[in-house]
């Protein structure tokens, strides 16, 4: 979590940093700050609240000067206010430094500092990388770059850092372990740093992925530098972007959640475009292909991933148990990190993460790995730490997301699965062909299905309006729906502040049912399947202690629509791929009671997108 944007050139900083922070704020904003060199002084400006504050916080004159260092925070150590707030500066005010991560040591580091005569201001890890610093510089009388190295060498934890020195406006350094960062090179000694290359993107397209324990030095006459922590010279490997600005824009939108809401039938087609041969009915993943024997030999997949990604990885296990016959289990990744879990060279394990980025996913592809099973990453941003730690993958193509609450990054995995379930069963010789063939037109037709509910908006924002106030929401589902219900639940939580919860519908009987009287909505997926009558039943349950229902169901249905206070129609389609289509409703529904209680649909209150710290 933490933004972190730096920029050294011949233009103004202030504008480039703060429309970088903007770009950034989906990692954090309970606080931002900017440092900038003007002459012989460093204009720090800082305080609690976004970025918008920030600019309030400055005033009308901008603060002057060419290179300069920016923040947005996301709290771990010290709460969000002004002193806490990035950049934090050293002891003798030379420094100035940004970080996103954790410095794990930073109480025995601060301790040892104290006795040494440096006094501290605020509760961050991040002031105590400052005075260390600044601590090895004068011990050592070594430059900045040197400083830096020699510092880090003392620190455990996770960092991804810049520093810049008010005697030398030619200057930054910046240094990466476990939280991201990328290097922009412009022009003529211009450089940009960003935690993603989405502040960078409007500048150039060309840019250094700093790899852990890489330590770099931009310099307008020196150029680019890049050391490893253990002093060992690297040559910079430079990379074109494919990203487009206008993917980074709200486009019209109100918000980037509803703009991603409604990009999803163009991203399942970018995520399945290329992959499928509706002729031939055959699926191609290259990253099942090139270890294709690991996949006919498992003998069991476990899937991780957290929070949205951990319900996609839901929807897969019943996917890959139905088509591939290949036992699996899927594991909130903080939880199978730290449980000693059983991990065989013949389990595949496959670890699901929108940005790539997830401190717990990623340590649980470590762990797997150290214990030899083979690793499979479905990711969306490419070249992301994870989808570079896994031994091959699937990239989900869904385009940049934005807006905190997961949306078209959940159908995109879902998506993906799919694909790859099928990929193996069609290796594995466990699906007809026949209905493998008809799956793939199925897929083929889902981007459609998509579209048909985004045209049901007008319907789900009047149902919003009716349960806007609700305290507590019930979301029932079962088979492929009930991941669908556990996000459906995780989305009207985490944007409306709604306490809201997910279970299969069966599950009810056992506990939720002692919630249910006329106030609680209940959002049921009863879609034509399997378990159809039963669901049906588990409404009439709900129905009897007077709850309202709010039933998803296949077009034309009747049965269900008799029975619930309201019905949204979506198109049928194999019991398999519900997920992709009736998920949608859900996020809309999400989405209008969050607009109409006033609540900040893209940065809710207390989360971040990506989750760098475990
Ligand atoms: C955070 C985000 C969620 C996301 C989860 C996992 O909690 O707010 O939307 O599902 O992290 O993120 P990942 O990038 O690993 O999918």
């Amino acid at each position: 979590m933490c933004g972190i944007v730096a920029y050294l050139g011949t233009e103004e900083a202030y504008p480039i940093l703060i429309k970088g922070l903007k770009r950034l704020e989906y990692r954090g904003y309970d606080s931002a700050g900017v440092a900038i060199i003007n002459g012989k002084d460093i204009n720090l400006f800082k305080c609690k609240g976004k970025v918008s504050d920030l600019e309030s916080h400055v005033g009308g004159d901008d603060p002057v000067g060419q290179i300069g260092i920016g923040h947005t925070r996301w709290a771990t150590h010290g709460q969000p206010n002004d002193t806490n707030a990035h950049p934090h500066l050293s002891g003798d005010g030379n420094l100035a430094i940004i970080h996103n991560g954790i410095i794990e040591n930073y109480n025995t580091l601060k301790e040892e500092l104290i006795n040494r005569g440096h006094v501290f201001h605020s509760d961050t890890d991040t002031e105590v990388l400052a005075h260390l610093i600044e601590d090895v510089r004068r011990q050592t009388g070594e430059d900045l770059f040197e400083s830096v190295r020699i510092a880090l060498h003392e620190v455990i934890g996770a960092y991804a850092i810049v520093v810049l020195d008010k005697n030398n406006p030619d200057q930054l350094i910046a240094a990466k372990k476990s939280s991201p960062l990328v290097i922009g090179i412009g022009e003529d000694g211009t450089y940009f740093v960003g935690s993603d290359a989405t502040p960078i993107i409007e500048y150039t397209k060309n840019v250094v992925y700093l790899e852990d324990e890489e330590i770099a030095m931009l310099d307008r006459n020196q150029g680019l530098k890049i050391v490893t922590i253990q002093n060992r010279e690297k040559t910079p490997y430079i990379q074109e972007l494919e990203m487009q600005l206008e993917t980074l824009e709200k486009g019209g939108y109100d918000y980037f959640m509803l703009k991603e809401i409604y990009e999803q039938p163009r991203s399942v087609r970018d995520c399945f475009r290329g992959r499928m041969n509706l002729q031939k009915g055959m699926i191609r993943l290259s990253g099942i292909e090139l270890y294709e024997e690991k996949w006919l030999n498992a003998k069991r997949i476990v899937i991780v991933g957290c929070g949205t990604s951990w319900h996609a990885g839901l929807v897969g296990e019943y996917l890959f148990e139905e088509f591939a016959r290949i036992p699996v289990e899927v594991e909130y990744a903080s939880e199978f990190r730290y449980r000693n879990p059983i991990i065989s060279e013949d389990d595949i394990v496959i670890a699901i993460s929108q940005s790539g980025e997830t401190a717990d996913t990623l340590a649980a592809v470590q762990l797997a790995k150290e214990r030899g099973a083979h690793i499979f990453g479905v990711c969306n941003v490419v070249g992301s730490t994870i989808s570079r730690a896994t031994h091959s993958g699937a990239y989900t193509h869904a385009g940049p997301e934005i807006g905190v609450a997961s949306t078209k990054a959940f159908t995109t995995q879902v998506t993906v699965l799919t694909l790859m379930a099928l990929t193996v069963a069609q290796k594995r010789g466990t699906i007809e062909p026949e209905r493998l063939h008809r799956l793939i037109a199925e897929i083929n037709s889902i981007p459609d299905k998509i579209e048909q509910v985004l045209e049901l908006n007008p319907i789900i924002e009047r149902i919003s309006e009716i349960y806007k106030s609700a305290t507590n929401a019930l979301y029932l589902g079962r088979g492929y729906s009930f991941p669908v219900a556990l996000e459906g639940a995780l989305k009207l939580k985490e944007i409306s502040y709604i306490h809201a919860e997910g279970y299969p519908a069966a599950e009810m009987k056992h506990g939720p049912i002692a919630l249910i009287d006329q106030e609680m909505p209940v959002f049921v997926i009863a879609t034509q399947g399997p378990s159809y009558e039963k669901v049906v039943s588990n409404i009439q349950e709900v129905k009897a202690r007077k709850g309202k229902i709010i039933a998803i169901v296949t077009t034309g249905d009747t049965h269900v629509k008799s029975l619930a206070d309201h019905v949204i129609e979506i198109p049928k389609t194999d019991d398999a791929l519900v997920p992709l289509v009736c998920a949608v409703p859900l996020q809309l529904l999400s989405y209008h009671v969050a607009v109409l209680r006033g609540c900040n649909v893209d940065q809710p209150r207390n989360l971040a997108k990506s989750v760098t710290v475990e």
